[in-house]
């Protein structure tokens, strides 16, 4: 056993200090000093709110408001000294705040507890990142929205299985992009609207004998009211999990798009080129040029899913109402808050400057008999064949294509005649790759004006489509 001082905080009961280990296990202001602004705006919320009721004179009250301020000020200006003794940033504020205006400090603490104190904090930190992430989703969108306007009218190969399936517009393809990030968007936004209730009050878990007013605080922190059972208060981590989820799902979503663009960079397709400044070279091969960006994005969405999984296992085997494992709950939400700014930012970056070669996605578009269900829906809507004959009959035109190394359009009338009598030389109107995609004009659909008009939409909804 050390013999250091026992705790000034909670050492009452100790007469000795913890082991030099005990203080390393224990400690979490390296990752939890980043609550610091969220734990000085509770503090003073509930100095308030203790001045209101009565708890605090209104000197001990402002003074204790000018000294939070100032170690908010010490921490901004990276003057504060951090100790692991002190564990925390709950603590580290409160004894500075003592150093700073002595007796009032200590009636600080008074109706509440680290345990709804840090519930506040954390939730009020989630918060402000589903913001700014908001944000960050929505710059990633209008660079979408820009390229898609762009490219309205590039046909490019739709696919399935990564087989050339049906010709569909490149600005077509990049709305669906808009439409996860859309859905990404709302699970923030629906994270953040279920957690905007307020712990703090909630105390150890009991709550508290003081005549304290929840209401108050949690109107001073900007939640919609008080959370309304106190066990529930400090032993809910649901909005980090949800926020977890959601940035995973994101990951995910990040991840496919990377995999579009490696595969779209790649010599075989050719379809993109990437900007110098987002491609790495090579250190042996001259030519290369890489698109790590993309790589990197595709590999952390790993990660992101990783740091879900590791605070749902935390969680899972938690009696009410806290425990000390909670405490590992913050670095992998602030590491997936990091991580997917940053793949963001790369993401956007990659999105905004990308080359699409438009020769090259309408060659490979036409290839592999892309317009085959046009025939097949011609022979249903003109010479009234029911669907499951036509595919057959269309089958049959494919081989023959095959057969003789051309495509579809290329057929002579005779062959496709030889497929079906009821075919005419009117089937040639649906076969290019431009009459497909034209055709396709149902709501949500690929053809060039259906784009647009959703474009329209979004323009609308996102505002400019510059990031500038
Ligand atoms: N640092 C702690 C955490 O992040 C604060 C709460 C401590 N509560 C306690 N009962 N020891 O969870």
């Amino acid at each position: 056993m050390a013999k250091d001082r026992s705790n000034s905080q909670w050492g009452g009961r100790f007469s000795g200090g913890p082991a030099v280990i005990m203080m390393e296990i224990n400690a979490s202001i390296d990752v939890d000093k980043r609550l610091a602004t969220q734990d000085i705006a509770g503090s003073k919320a509930h100095a308030t709110m203790l001045e209101t009721v009565g708890i605090l004179s209104a000197d001990e009250a402002a003074v204790i408001a000018s000294g939070l301020d100032q170690v908010l000020a010490e921490i901004n200006t990276d003057t504060m000294i951090w100790s692991p003794a002190l564990e925390d940033i709950h603590m580290h504020v409160e004894a500075r705040l003592f150093e700073l205006i002595g007796e009032p400090a200590k009636r600080l603490h008074t109706a509440r507890s680290r345990n709804d104190q840090v519930a506040t904090d954390f939730k009020l930190w989630v918060r402000a990142a589903c913001d700014e992430l908001d944000v960050s989703l929505r710059a990633f969108q209008r660079a979408l929205l820009a390229r898609a306007e762009d490219h309205a009218e590039t046909i490019m190969p739709g696919f399935t299985h990564l087989q050339i399936a049906q010709p569909v517009t490149l600005g077509h393809h990049l709305l669906a992009y808009i439409e996860m990030i859309e859905r990404d968007r709302g699970r923030f936004a629906d994270a953040r609207a279920r957690l905007n209730q307020c712990p703090l009050g909630a105390a150890a878990l009991a709550g508290t004998g003081f005549p304290i007013d929840r209401h108050m605080t949690a109107k001073a922190l900007g939640f919609n009211g008080p959370t309304h059972n106190s066990i529930d208060s400090v032993s809910d981590r649901d909005f980090a999990l949800e926020f977890l989820g959601a940035a995973a799902i994101t990951a995910v979503h990040l991840s496919r798009l990377s995999e579009e663009i490696i595969i779209w960079a790649s010599q075989p397709y050719g379809f993109i080129t990437l900007p110098d400044a987002f491609s790495t070279g090579s250190s042996i091969m001259p030519q290369k040029r890489n698109p790590d960006a993309a790589e990197l994005v595709r590999a952390k969405s790993g990660k992101m899913l990783g740091l879900f999984q590791s605070l749902a296992v935390v969680m899972k085997g938690l009696p009410l109402a806290y425990s000390k494992d909670m405490q590992e709950d913050k670095s992998p939400v602030f590491e997936a808050f990091d991580t997917l700014s940053l793949c963001l930012a790369a993401m956007t970056g990659m999105v905004d400057t990308l080359v699409f070669n438009a020769d090259a996605m309408r060659r490979v578009a036409a290839m592999g008999y892309s317009t085959a269900t046009d025939l097949a829906d011609w022979l249903v809507r003109v010479a009234g064949v029911p669907f499951r004959e036509a595919h057959h009959i269309t089958g049959q035109a494919v081989k023959i294509a095959e057969h003789k190394n051309c495509d579809l359009a290329a057929l002579d009338l005779a062959d496709l005649q030889g497929c079906d009598a009821r075919i005419t030389k009117a089937i040639f109107d649906v076969l290019s790759i431009d009459a497909s995609v034209a055709s396709r004009l149902s709501y949500g659909c690929t053809a060039p004006d259906q784009v647009r008009a959703r474009i329209a939409t979004l323009r609308g909804a996102l505002g400019s489509t510059s990031n500038a």
